[in-house]
């Protein structure tokens, strides 16, 4: 834990769970920083030595929300007497409320536009906020980052896109970007505390600048505010999450393929490959919008390697429709795949929708997709051996490994030791595997 405080004061202990995507890691580690700060918390791994226990949740698909309840029944099992137990996160947002009546025990349930008034929340009897159009876009939280090598920086917050299937907008609210001097003077911090990779986090970063809390557009758009991050001299390696394939517009993508410090993965959020289910998804793009986007990718950045997020059994998803998906797959070889079966959300357009696909169905499409994006990685894989990689180096692994990424954001192991952290060295590859390459420093 890297945190600055005067240790001898820490005598809570405050234990953090945190679900779901890296902006909740973020909005942990802000909870972290705020809770230490004021109220002088210290961490722990321990759940049954903490005074206060905080699940940060997310709601983005219905088997998460499921095991909360029964993972507070958990906590409320092996916690000391005294120890309160606040839901925080996308759940908390949209179930407000019904938290309480269903778990009495908890004490506090802050939603995910709520993250500043943690302290607040935690000083209260009983306490909810799950205010939507709260902006805190300005907030200046305090500094605590999980991982110092790599730094995650909040360059929005909310979701302007009311995609069909999501429940995103429900719970952070409106698109806000955060005013640029904010993030560059945050950039600049984490570059002098050692980061020499700094990670960009938005809903929708390439739509930054669209608006900022004061109504007005910002003075950089996303390619601009990536050049000017790269012009801070510690910083090595800048990468971003999540674009949108609609606003993969040409600067961007020229902005992407030639500046070196802006690392070679890009996440393409895929969704469906038919242009029908797009369109009831509300994406805003089609199947040849994206394959158009994906091959000029390929051809202005040969080296970079494409991730995507597909769902598969959306209401009205035919045979024919996901064989859209499958010619998609095939047609990009996409180096990183995260697909999921199509969950109903509350609040959403599609959780209306009646012509549902059965669960087998679903399932089998899942499988499909899974088994050949499999035979995919099995057909690339292989063409790393001997190849070099850069390699930043972020973690240490069980039998004397340490483990980094390559720019593409595949992960490397080598024999190493802690000297190794914190460092960008080449690697040669001599055992590539489908989700780790092994290799040697050279
Ligand atoms: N803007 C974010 C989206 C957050 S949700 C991003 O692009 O990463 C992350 C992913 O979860 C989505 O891209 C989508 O593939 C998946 N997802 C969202 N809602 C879903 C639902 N109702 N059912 C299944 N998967 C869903
Ligand atoms: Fe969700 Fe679509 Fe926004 S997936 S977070 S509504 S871009």
């Amino acid at each position: 834990m890297r945190c600055i405080y005067y240790k001898p004061l820490m005598t809570k202990k405050l234990f953090l769970k945190t679900l779901g995507c890296a902006m909740n890691v973020r909005d942990s580690e802000h909870m972290i920083a705020e809770l230490n700060r004021i109220e002088r918390y210290d961490l722990t791994q321990d759940e049954s030595e903490a005074d206060l226990i905080i699940i940060n949740t997310c709601s983005v698909r219905e088997k998460p929300v499921n095991k909360l309840f029964s993972e507070i029944g958990q906590f409320v099992k092996h916690k000391k007497k005294s120890a309160k137990i606040g839901v925080c996160g996308c759940t908390a947002s949209h179930l407000g409320e019904e938290i309480f009546k269903r778990a009495p025990e908890v004490s506090f349930v802050l939603g995910a536009r709520n993250v500043s008034k943690i302290t607040q929340a935690v000083n209260s009897e009983k306490f909810l906020d799950i205010n939507i159009n709260y902006d805190e876009s300005e907030y200046v939280f305090g500094e605590f980052r999980q991982n110092p090598y790599k730094a995650y920086i909040n360059i929005s917050i909310g979701c302007d896109k009311k995609c069909a299937f999501c429940i995103v907008p429900h719970t952070r609210g409106e698109e806000i970007s955060i005013p640029h001097e904010i993030i560059l003077s945050e950039a600049k911090k984490v570059a002098k505390n050692g980061a020499r990779e700094i990670f960009l986090l938005g809903q929708n970063v390439n739509n930054y600048g669209r608006r900022l809390s004061n109504g007005k557009r910002g003075e950089l758009n996303f390619s601009q505010l990536l050049t000017q991050i790269s012009e801070i001299d510690e910083i090595e390696r800048i990468r971003f999450t999540s674009p949108h394939p609609l606003h993969m517009d040409d600067e961007f993508l020229k902005v992407f393929a030639s500046n070196p410090k802006i690392c070679k993965s890009m996440h393409m959020p895929l969704q469906s490959g038919s242009t029908n289910i797009l369109k009831t998804m509300r994406r805003g793009y089609t199947k040849e919008w994206f394959l158009e986007r994906a091959q000029k990718l390929r051809d202005m950045s040969p080296d970079a390697a494409i991730s995507t997020d597909i769902i598969v059994g959306f209401p009205g998803e035919s045979d024919e429709d996901f064989e859209d998906t499958m010619s998609v797959m095939e047609k990009v070889r996409f180096e990183q795949i995260f697909s999921f079966k199509y969950s109903a959300r509350p609040l959403t357009t599609a959780a209306q929708m009646t012509n549902t696909i059965d669960d087998k169905t679903a399932s089998m499409r899942l499988k499909k997709l899974q088994d050949r994006h499999a035979g995919l990685l099995d057909e690339m894989t292989p063409n790393y051996k001997d190849r070099v990689f850069e390699v930043y180096f972020e973690e240490l692994r069980e039998n004397k490994m340490v483990a980094g990424r390559t720019s593409q954001n595949f992960t490397v192991c080598v024999d190493g030791s802690e000297e190794l952290l914190g460092k960008i060295k080449n690697v040669k590859i001599t055992r590539p595997q489908r989700l780790i390459l092994y290799g040697q420093v050279v």
